[in-house]
Formats: structure tokens, C-alpha cells, sequence
């Protein structure tokens, strides 16, 4: 399996050792960490140059757009020569949290799909009730640059929007929560091609550990749920995931 979207620099109850061991003894080969703030960006270089299976994204989450400086346009495309930065992110609109600075995140999300544009790495998008715009500016601005919807939480009429535009479904834990109605139907409704799975740790911990801080070494029980979901085997989902996670991330 691969974990699409870890942030194993922000687990607090276990090292990163004890994460990555877990990780490989419960079926994960590759990892992905996402940077949400430039603060991430030291952490992560030296995570995926110490660990042969841990890659990196660079970017700053719309809640940390006030931290964006025109500045990280050079340092990111500096630190992506490392062919282990895999894509931009987590990038997007996030108006669940504060909704005071929508134009702020709305800008600071276009220079980063240029950004990402221009270095030819794919988009991990985060985007929290704010569907339709985080969906027609990656419309308006997006020139070749794959999409991955990183815990996808929109509807099935969404996510066939997003998917007949060629973009991809990250899902996560709360496909295993039992009141996830729109979640299950979701991964029932499209495509295996276009899921791939992730684990956000060290939130949205999946059940049975609902409740606790979240790990790599979980991503199992989502891929667990979306096989029972789809009435396929376990083997199934695996091999198709990490298959489309392979091609989109060239990892
Ligand atoms: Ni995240």
C-alpha cells in the first residue's frame, strides 16, 4: 500500500522509526508527506533523504496562507530539483476553519497551481467546504498538472465532476465511520482508477482506532472498508491504488 498523504513529521505519540516500522510491517512500501506550512519544508527534506520510501510534497495550506512570501516560489523550485518531491501540497481553500481571508487563500492557491504547472509535479489538493471554488479555479488555472483531491469529502455528483475532469479521490479514515453515508457512497459510485488511499495522520484516525492519534500503519483499515464497500478483494484494491498512486506520483 501506499500512503498518500501522511504527515508523519507531526505524529507527537510514537518516533518517526517506530512509524515507519509499523508502517512496513502492516503493508505500507511508500509514503508521501504533504507540507502545510514552510516551517514543514526542513523536516521533510531530511525525512525523504534519510528514508528510501518516504517522499515529499511542498506547499502551504490555505489555513497558513497569511505565511505565504512570494519568496517560497524560488525556495520551492530549489528544494524540488530533489526528484523525491513528488508533487505541490497540500494546497487549496479551506473555509470550514476561518472564513476571513477566502481572497487570501484564493490567491495564494493560483500561484501554487502555476507553481506546480511549471515544475510539472502533480496538485494535492485540500479542500474543506469549499467545493465549488476550490473546483472552477483548478478549472480556470490548472494547465496539465494531475489532481488528487486529498480527503475527498464532497458528494457522488462531485466527485463525478472532479473525475470527468481526469482528477483523482484521496481517501482516508472517515470512510470506515460508521455515519459516513456520502463517504461509502462515494468510493461505491467511481471508479477504483481514480482512489487512492491515505491515512492524513496523525488525524482522522480510521475505525478501530478511532479516537487515537492516526498512522501510516492504519491506511490498511481504509483499504479494508473500500473492499468490502465494492464487494472486491483486498488484494484488488491494493494493487489498483498503489498502481494509479505510482503513476501520478512517478514513485
Ligand atoms: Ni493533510
Amino acid at each position: 500500500m501506499i500512503d498518500t498523504h501522511t504527515h508523519i513529521n507531526m505524529i507527537e505519540g510514537i518516533t518517526v522509526e517506530d512509524v515507519l516500522k509499523n508502517a512496513n510491517e502492516n503493508g505500507v512500501d511508500k509514503l508521501i508527506v504533504p507540507a502545510a506550512n514552510p516551517k514543514d519544508f526542513e523536516g521533510i527534506m531530511k525525512l525523504i533523504n534519510k528514508y528510501d520510501n518516504v517522499y515529499g510534497m511542498l506547499g502551504v495550506h490555505p489555513s497558513d496562507a497569511k505565511d505565504w512570501d512570494d519568496k517560497l516560489i524560488n525556495e520551492i523550485k530549489n528544494l524540488a530539483q530533489n526528484k523525491k518531491i513528488v508533487a505541490i501540497g497540500e494546497v487549496g481553500l479551506d473555509y470550514y476553519w476561518d472564513k476571513s481571508f477566502n481572497d487570501l487563500q484564493k490567491e495564494i492557491f493560483i500561484k501554487q497551481i502555476k507553481l506546480a504547472n511549471e515544475l510539472n509535479l502533480p496538485i494535492d489538493v485540500h479542500d474543506r467546504d469549499a467545493h465549488k471554488d476550490t473546483f472552477d479555479i483548478l478549472k480556470e488555472y490548472n494547465n496539465g498538472s494531475k489532481v488528487v483531491m486529498h480527503c475527498f469529502s464532497g458528494s457522488v455528483e462531485f466527485a463525478k465532476e472532479c473525475i470527468k475532469e481526469g482528477w483523482y479521490l484521496g481517501i482516508g479514515g472517515v470512510v470506515t465511520f460508521k455515519n459516513a453515508v456520502k463517504m461509502k457512497e462515494v468510493v461505491q459510485a467511481v471508479a477504483l482508477e481514480h482512489i487512492l488511499l491515505e491515512t492524513d495522520a496523525p488525524y482522522l484516525t480510521p475505525v478501530p482506532y478511532r479516537g487515537q492519534e492516526n498512522q501510516p500503519a492504519y491506511v490498511k483499515f481504509v483499504a479494508e472498508e473500500i473492499a468490502k464497500l465494492r464487494r472486491i478483494t483486498l488484494e484488488e484494491v491494493i494493487r489498483i491504488t498503489a498502481q494509479t498512486s505510482e503513476l501520478i506520483f512517478k514513485i
